[in-house]
């Protein structure tokens, strides 16, 4: 491989006041979306930011250079859809060519993974967790309103086929990894070589939240992240309010701000939902 241009030969590390070290970034590319899961949207969509508002590649692609220099070695790309951004794959290829970023990944519904698994593994993008809840079609339908878990399956396939992997799926459960669409997503994984994720139903907004059964979400005491949202804010915590305007603060200070006021866990967020923040 061709050295990088952009490759850094050193870079610093974060730590926030409870010394821990942040070096992961989620990006909401969109907060748009294709399906409308129960837990997510009303059935009638949400107040979408307006488009003027949105980040450009080019703003996400330097604040993600100047989130590497400062520490950020891990991104992820979310939604909404991230993959109904138009031109995304030209986004995850100028993300990959920065250097730094040692895990490059990105959180989808999967409809749309049959086309775009292919294209994104050749820009550079190195690993997908796709959301599934159930292996019912009717279940499916049900839960996300208008999907048919036909395209997921076979955007599954292609991401499998594509290296995208390893590929985890990020499954939603009412109370137990025990109750029966849960059961049957697990088996489903374990035959198909995928890794599985149970999350528990949030509420960001009565700041209901729990750990990620499988994964390191929701483990305050651990936590090394930071949201950005398709309009330009960081944010230091899913459960919090606060949120640092790149535009406005510029994109160092607003990363050592957010960095420095990170709650040592979260509480409830008013302002944001799971639409607009990527989970
Ligand atoms: N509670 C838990 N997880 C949620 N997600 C979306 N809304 C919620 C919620 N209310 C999950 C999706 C997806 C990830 C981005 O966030 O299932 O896997
Ligand atoms: Fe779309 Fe994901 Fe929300 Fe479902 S959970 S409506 S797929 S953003």
């Amino acid at each position: 491989m061709e050295p990088k241009k952009d490759c850094f030969l050193w870079h610093y590390i974060m730590y926030d006041r409870f010394k821990r070290n942040i070096n992961y970034l989620r990006i909401s590319v969109t907060d748009r979306c294709n399906l409308r899961c129960v837990y997510c949207m009303p059935e009638q969509g949400v107040e979408l930011i307006k488009h003027e508002e949105i980040l450009s590649f080019e703003e996400i692609t330097e604040i993600v250079r100047t989130g590497v220099e400062l520490g950020i070695d891990k991104v992820r790309i979310t939604g909404g859809e991230p993959l109904v951004r138009r031109g995304i794959v030209d986004l995850v290829e100028m993300l990959s060519q920065i250097g730094g970023i040692k895990d490059l990944a990105m959180t989808t519904n999967g409809v749309f993974l049959d086309k775009y698994a292919e294209p994104l593994a050749k820009a550079g993008l190195h690993r997908v967790n796709i959301s599934l809840d159930t292996l019912d079609p009717e279940r499916f339908r049900e839960i996300t309103r208008v999907g048919s878990i036909e395209t997921v399956l076979r955007g599954i396939e292609a991401a499998k086929n594509a290296g995208l992997t390893p590929v985890k799926i990020n499954c939603v459960i009412k109370k137990t990894p025990l109750e029966k669409d849960a059961r049957e997503v697990a088996a489903f994984c374990k035959k198909n070589d995928l890794k599985v994720r149970f999350i528990k139903e949030m509420d960001l907004e009565d700041g209901i939240f729990s750990k990620v059964i499988g994964g390191e979400g929701g483990h305050c005491a651990v936590c090394n992240r930071l949201r950005l949202t398709a309009n330009g804010k960081l944010k230091p915590c899913l459960f919090s309010d606060l949120e640092f305007d790149v535009r406005e603060l510029g994109i160092k200070e607003a990363f050592l701000q957010a960095v420095g006021q990170k709650p040592r866990s979260g509480t409830e967020n008013k302002i944001n939902k799971f639409s607009n923040i990527g989970g």
